[in-house]
């Protein structure tokens, strides 16, 4: 189909696109009448499924009272809902500053940590994604960072957690580079598109002392693990490990509105009383996102949602099982509703979306994150599609 636009992250003559007819729940439906069911939450951020009523209501009725404002203004709901989301955090010693997306978050919280310390150089992951701009893709360790796109000495790797040695390497690196030229380490909490891979609670506390012995901020990217992608409110919550600044965004509003968000320390907002804050968006604090935002920590406030949700999160794991016994299963990974199945062949992603099945399929491995309001039927049976496929395939 020649379009007037961009299709993401692929040659344009090979881009595959699918028109979509209407949206209900965990469900999509095509032009041609198929009916999908979304088993990665499209891109991680349908957390509450494509049209829930509580984020509709609150967008809608934020359109009909203030539905713009300057990122100085303040308007009812504005710190009523960043107070909730702090507490939400179980944060509230230190202070947000909004963004309209993923990478705008790591992108503001790389120039925070460079401007509070003084220091250029960030520690980052090879395995890792963490945006699409300039700074958040020198950050990122994936393919989507081909060498010649960012420059150079700003990123610097450290090995993985599962390497031998990979604390007394990382110190090496440390050593090697300069502490005093460190700004911060980023890294996701949980490893989302790169295959869900969590550190150990050991791994998280030896790079935390290591940051506080180096005078290094430790910036965690919460964009796919936040809002309850991984059985805990946020994937930070599995350690006992503290950040200086963790980036939001995605499930923030569900998908619903770009928006996302960075939170601070309080040292850090302390530093900011007396320094400038130099950074801004024009659509900073967008009234139709924390309207969004609102709805969200209203629904993960509903008992009845996170009852739910820890059923489903035990009957994902069941259906799991049944396919790690299949011959082309070479390992799952799963933590709440995120899971990376290893496979010993590639499947393409269309032979599940022609099963019905909409997921994320990269080379020999997919991802995934059903929207966390999915029922039960509807899981079974795009477990059940998945499974069929994997079966067929080998
Ligand atoms: C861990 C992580 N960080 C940051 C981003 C960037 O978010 P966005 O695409 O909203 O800019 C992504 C996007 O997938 C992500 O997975």
């Amino acid at each position: 189909m020649n379009l007037p636009y961009y299709v993401t992250w692929t040659k344009q003559k090979d881009a595959s696109t699918f028109e979509i007819d209407c949206v209900d729940g965990a469900t999509v439906t095509t032009k041609d009448g198929l009916r999908l069911i979304d088993m990665s939450s499209i891109s991680y951020q349908a957390h509450f499924g494509h049209n829930h009523p509580t984020i509709i209501k609150h967008i809608k009725n934020q359109l009909d009272t203030i539905p713009m404002s300057s990122p100085k203004g303040i308007y009812p709901g504005k710190n009523e809902t960043t107070l909730q989301l702090l507490q939400y955090m179980k944060k509230e010693n230190g202070k947000i500053f909004y963004t309209t997306s993923g990478a705008e978050s790591v992108e503001n919280a790389l120039k925070i940590a460079r401007d509070i310390t003084k220091k250029k150089i960030v520690l980052a992951r090879s395995n890792s994604y963490h945006g699409a701009t300039l700074g958040a893709l020198s950050a990122t360790g994936d393919w989507r960072n081909a060498p010649h796109i960012t420059p150079e000495g700003w990123v610097v790797r450290i090995p993985e957690p599962n390497e031998n040695n990979a604390l007394e390497k990382t110190r090496e690196i440390i050593l090697q580079n300069g502490p005093e030229k460190i700004a911060a380490i980023i890294l996701e909490t949980i490893t989302g598109g790169n295959g869900v891979y969590s550190g150990s609670s050991e791994w998280w506390k030896g790079i935390k002392n290591l940051c506080v012995e180096f005078n290094i901020l430790l910036i965690m990217d919460e964009v796919v693990c936040g809002f309850e992608r991984t059985g805990k409110s946020f994937g930070y919550m599995h350690y006992d490990v503290e950040p200086d600044l963790l980036c939001l965004a995605k499930g923030i509003t569900g998908g619903m509105i770009p928006f996302g968000a960075v939170w601070t320390s309080k040292k850090i907002s302390d530093y900011y009383e007396d320094n400038i804050l130099c950074c801004g968006l024009t659509n900073y604090a967008h009234p139709l996102g924390v309207a969004a935002l609102k709805g969200v920590l209203e629904i993960v406030h509903n008992e009845e949602f996170i009852k739910n949700l820890k059923k489903i999160i035990v009957l994902f794991i069941q259906e799991l099982e049944k396919c790690r016994l299949l011959p082309i299963v070479k390992e799952i990974r799963v933590q709440g509703m995120l899971c990376a199945i290893d496979l010993h062949q590639t499947i393409e992603g269309k032979k599940f979306f022609q099963n019905g099945v909409y997921l994320v399929a990269q080379n020999k491995r997919i991802i995934l994150a059903p929207p966390l309001i999915i029922n039960e039927s509807l899981l079974k049976d795009g477990m059940s599609k998945i499974y069929q496929v994997l079966k067929e395939s080998i």
